[in-house]
């Protein structure tokens, strides 16, 4: 149901794989309310061609960007803001991969040159992605910017392994930016900490079935989904938020705030 809450509004997605992604529903979503977008993903994302359906569907252009090359990510932004005829309202960051996760090695014996490539792609490109975006002065004023997190950035969650201290990373970069685009023009910039959800990124980490599965079981709403995820990032987009900035914000049916549920006692005592 369109609202037009974003209409006039033109922004930059980052990581929409498959449908299965979150950045694909908020790409639909932003559309819906009348948004302009540009999509992007990795050259090797491109390849796999399912973005191409995507952006068909919502009227887009695709430009390539590696997250982790500067020079990517500038022809990135030029060229959004030549396609728009003007500057950028809204950018969403939903980008995220482990090295070390995907070839196995668990936290207490990583490859260093594998955690500094997940540091690059999953956190740094999100510095190297405003950085561009504030010297090249391509964000209007009151524009707003969001990049996707997980609470393992806070808590422990073992197979979460490196990406942990990467989304640690990730809400900082957030923060810092949220104070100097913040002065610059009244950009505010925030991070989502969303449930786990099932797709191509999060069937990634070890154990993920149980880890959702407990997740419901510790939410009084339950886990929020990608569809509901992508209302929420709607709502940061628009102007409904303007105020909103250097937060980290939970996304997850109330488990953040949760010591324990009847449902998670009962199974206990079951045992
Ligand atoms: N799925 C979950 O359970 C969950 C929970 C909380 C937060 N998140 C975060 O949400 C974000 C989106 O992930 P998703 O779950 O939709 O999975 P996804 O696999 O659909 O998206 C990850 C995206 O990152 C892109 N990417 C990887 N390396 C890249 C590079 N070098 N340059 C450009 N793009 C690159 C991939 O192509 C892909 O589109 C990630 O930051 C993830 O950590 C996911």
């Amino acid at each position: 149901m369109s609202h037009n809450l974003l209409q006039g509004k033109k922004g930059i997605i980052f990581g929409a794989l498959n449908d299965q992604s979150i950045a694909w529903k908020v790409a639909l979503k932003c559309h819906e309310q009348g948004a302009g977008i540009v999509l992007t993903n990795a050259p090797i994302a491109l390849r796999m061609g399912e973005i191409n359906k995507l952006a068909e569907a919502i009227n887009a252009p695709v430009i390539g960007a590696d997250v982790t090359n500067l020079s990517d990510i500038n022809n990135l932004i030029e060229k959004s803001v030549e396609h728009f005829g003007g500057k950028i309202d809204f950018i969403l960051h939903s980008v995220g991969m482990s090295m070390n996760m995907r070839k196995g090695n668990p936290y207490t014996d990583l490859n260093y040159d594998f955690t500094l490539k997940t540091m690059d792609i999953s956190s740094i490109s999100f510095h190297k992605v405003m950085q561009a975006a504030y010297q090249k002065d391509a964000m209007n004023d009151w524009g707003s910017i969001a990049a996707l997190t997980y609470i393992a950035a806070q808590r422990v969650f073992p197979d979460y392994s490196e990406m942990a201290d990467a989304k640690a990373l990730l809400e900082s970069i957030a923060r810092s930016w949220g104070y100097h685009f913040g002065i610059k023009n009244k950009v505010r910039v925030n991070t989502i900490s969303q449930s786990p959800t099932r797709t191509t990124a999060g069937g990634g980490v070890k154990g993920f079935d149980g880890f959702m599965d407990f997740a419901e079981k510790m939410s009084p709403l339950g886990n929020a989904d990608a569809d509901a995820c992508a209302d929420y990032v709607v709502t940061l987009f628009s102007d409904l938020t303007r105020y909103v900035t250097m937060q980290n914000l939970f996304h997850d049916g109330g488990y953040s705030s949760t010591g324990v549920t009847q449902t998670v006692i009962q199974q206990m005592e079951k045992q």
